[in-house]
């Protein structure tokens, strides 16, 4: 199980995170976006540690602050699945699987021989699929700007005014059956993000967690946050459970979270982007430059932004940039 190396997750592509399928990376161009866009290293050390810290808490300070946490505190969306079926229909070409067979991957990708291989974290996307990434490309831009757009607008009305600023594609994350948790306990901000972030977590086949077993995403203070500050000692640790058709929202910017060894027998797949609202996006966030001063996150790379079009009103994908 490969989760959160959020190394990859910086790049304009779509990285999988798996062990088992190091073959079945999708990427864009070809190209490591992390390599292009982001900073590959998580931020280590209590000189780091305080720096986020601080950041989180200068976030905390500012006026917009309070609605900010009105529309990134945890909550748990619904849409109807055979509206989006691109979502797993593209996952499903790209793992050359049936989307019924999500679950028990593991033992489809043993069938076929590939072993989970140590060390096979990351992948490189030699063996992506493009006709697999186009379709997610287009069919994640339409769940931006049909559903996860509206819904934050109806909830804040300046991001109507102002767009919603989101992740250029979508991580996809294969968590098999293993012994092993890849990936360690992180908050986003640890990674140069920026701290008006949201982060949205899709499930493509049942995702679940309880005191004995779990093949999905625990967060440290999901339904406590904004309630109790993020530097509380009496956070809870909850799961993401739910299947396709289900939609967490939670502020992973800030908030603790990882995984566990999946001692299941089921394989959890699923997507998770990050998004800002277009008025406390800032496209040259000092804290998202790495050690040599290069930006790490910016539009055309890392982000995309979609506006609302009031003579037709929907949202609208922007071009990219480059
Ligand atoms: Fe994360």
């Amino acid at each position: 199980m490969t989760e959160f190396l959020h190394s990859d997750e910086q790049g304009a592509a779509l990285q999988i995170h798996c062990h088992l399928c190091a073959q079945s990376n999708l990427d864009g161009g070809g190209h490591s976006g992390s390599r292009v866009f982001g900073e590959k290293k998580k931020l280590t050390g209590r000189k780091i540690e305080k720096h986020v810290h601080r950041l989180l808490l200068k976030a905390q300070q500012s006026k917009h602050w309070d609605k900010f946490t009105k529309i990134a505190r945890h909550s748990v969306l619904t849409f109807t699945p055979a509206d989006w079926p691109g979502l797993r229909g593209a996952i499903a070409l790209q793992l050359s699987c049936r989307e019924d067979d999500f679950g028990h991957f593991h033992k489809i990708e043993n069938s076929r021989g590939n072993r989970p291989k140590k060390n096979s974290q990351r992948t490189k996307g030699k063996r992506s699929n493009p006709v697999a990434l186009q379709m997610l490309r287009d069919e994640y831009t339409r769940f931006v700007c049909d559903f996860v757009a509206p819904h934050l607008a109806s909830e804040d009305e300046d991001i109507l005014l102002s767009g919603l600023v989101f992740q250029s594609m979508p991580a996809l994350r294969v968590a098999p059956p293993s012994e092993v948790a890849i990936g360690t306990r992180h908050r986003d901000a640890d990674y140069r993000h920026q701290s008006y972030q949201i982060n949205f977590w899709v499930p493509l086949c049942p995702a679940f967690g309880n005191d004995s077993q779990s093949n999905t995403l625990w967060v440290n203070g999901l339904k406590d946050w904004p309630d109790v500050p993020l530097d509380s000692d009496k956070l809870t640790n909850s799961p993401l459970n739910g299947d396709f058709g289900v939609v967490h929202r939670f502020y992973g910017n800030g908030l603790f979270h990882q995984t566990y060894p999946n001692n299941t027998n089921a394989t959890r797949i699923s997507l998770d982007f990050r998004v800002v609202p277009g008025y406390l996006y800032d496209n040259d966030w000092p804290g998202s430059r790495n050690g040599n001063g290069k930006q790490c996150f910016f539009l055309g790379g890392y982000y995309r932004e979609c506006k609302f079009d009031h003579e037709s009103g929907k949202w609208q994908a922007q071009e990219c940039e480059t």
